[in-house]
């Protein structure tokens, strides 16, 4: 089958596709589901003020992430907002973050008032680069923001250090790794405080909302006040001490959470057996790199399956083997166009009303991360988590399409010669 499969014409050029059959739909969801959804609504309880869904899913989430706090907040961008405010950081300090990344991860500092200053990742594991963060640091690097990218815990030892060193607050965005653990110990837990999304694309969704987790008593008091309009415990109703807003989540969706929630386990530990068996199946063909896996990862939440595409090595150029891909039947991207600080917002510092007095000597048209821009312009290609709710055929059949196309890479050159 998989020698008839591969000597087949690539569907692309008009032969017939690895694969017909649609791959594991997002989200997953049943009678649970239902059930916590009805019984909110008929509480008439909507509110987290006055239901308990948010609250008991604050508390199990953070437990099954080693931490004894956790505030839920309407996504997963705000969270990063309150935590650099929580932490109580200082107009227009300095903050590192990763350019290969959602706009999150940077836009949050910005709406801080605090300058997001680029370092960049490794070409390998995708994640923010210990060395690069060290020579990025300043006197006024006061944070730094290590995304967990995919799923792959980023190399939080070396960052603790660092921190402990400079005095420096690490914030972890855990926005793809709900679940995902380093040396045995929950993401989510290894920082000052971590910040998680529920977007609907996210391991673990409501289709939107975000969680803080941390073990530390006065950050989680910060994190709660911010998060309610500045209350405080033991304060009276319209008493506000700080600034800040109603980032509280819903009852609706804290209801689908705990219903999912109870899901996770068994689709982490799914998607890590898939991840870890598509990723040895690729590495035997020429020019195809999946993203390393250092030792310290000992869960792997394939938010994305990650890989690298050596177009000369593998001898067709990426964007064809892309639609090849598709054509065959397997859902696949290039990711992100271009590295985070080549973004408009960056390049023409369009910060509204904040950074304006470190406006003028910010310039991020400077700014060099060649790992980044390479991943970004040249090499990433993206498979997305669903893909990994399958079973072990459906590997072998993404397998079988990457087999298929590099066997016709000559005619998929040729053919990408004939259309550029
Ligand atoms: C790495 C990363 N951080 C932060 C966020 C922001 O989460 P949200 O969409 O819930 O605001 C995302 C969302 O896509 C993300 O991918």
């Amino acid at each position: 089958m998989a020698t008839r499969d591969v000597s087949r014409k690539l569907a692309l050029l008009g032969g017939s596709p690895v694969r017909t059959k649609p791959f594991a739909a997002w989200p997953v969801f049943g009678k649970p589901e239902e059930r916590a959804l009805l019984r909110v609504l008929r509480s008439g309880k909507w509110g987290r003020l006055h239901g308990p869904e948010v609250e008991r899913f604050e508390r199990r989430f953070a437990a099954m992430h080693g931490c004894q706090h956790g505030i839920a907040v309407v996504n997963g961008t705000v969270s990063l907002r309150i935590a650099l405010q929580a932490a109580g950081l200082e107009a227009e300090d300095e903050v590192i973050v990763p350019p290969y990344t959602f706009f999150s991860t940077a836009s949050a500092v910005v709406e801080a008032n605090l300058i997001p200053v680029f370092a960049d990742v490794e070409l390998d594991t995708f994640n923010l680069d210990p060395r690069a963060v060290e020579a990025a640091l300043t006197p006024r690097t006061r944070a730094i923001i290590p995304v967990h990218f995919a799923g792959l815990p980023a190399d939080m030892d070396a960052f603790m250090a660092l921190a402990r060193e400079r005095n420096l607050w690490v914030i972890e965005d855990a926005a793809h790794a709900h679940g995902a653990s380093y040396k045995n110990r929950p993401v989510g837990a290894l920082g000052h405080v971590a910040s998680f999304s529920f977007q609907s694309s996210k391991n673990l969704t409501a289709g939107e909302g975000g969680m803080l987790t941390t073990n530390d008593d006065a950050l989680a008091a910060a994190c709660r006040s911010i998060h309610n309009c500045g209350r405080v415990p033991g304060g009276v109703w319209y008493e506000h001490h700080v600034i800040s807003g109603n980032y509280r989540l819903g009852e609706f969706q804290g209801a689908v959470l705990n219903a999912q929630l109870n899901r996770l386990r068994a689709q982490t530990a799914r998607r890590d057996r898939n991840g870890q068996y598509l990723a040895r199946k690729l590495a035997a063909l020429p020019g195809l790199y999946p993203q390393r896996r250092p030792d310290f990862c000992t869960r792997h939440s394939f938010h994305l399956f990650l890989l690298r595409l050596d177009e000369r090595e593998f001898g067709a150029p990426r964007a064809a083997v892309l639609q090849a891909l598709q054509a065959e039947g397997i859902p696949c991207s290039g990711g992100y166009g271009f590295s985070l600080h080549r973004q408009p917002m960056f390049q023409n510092k369009a910060f509204g009303p904040f950074l304006a007095q470190a406006r003028a000597r910010l310039d991020y048209r400077a700014v060099e991360c060649p790992n980044s821009d390479r991943l970004c312009r040249e090499q990433a290609v993206w498979l997305e988590q669903r893909l990994f709710l399958g079973t072990r055929a459906d590997m072998d059949d993404i397998a079988r399409a990457f087999e298929k196309i590099h066997a016709h890479r000559d005619a998929l050159r040729d053919w990408a010669r004939t259309r550029s």
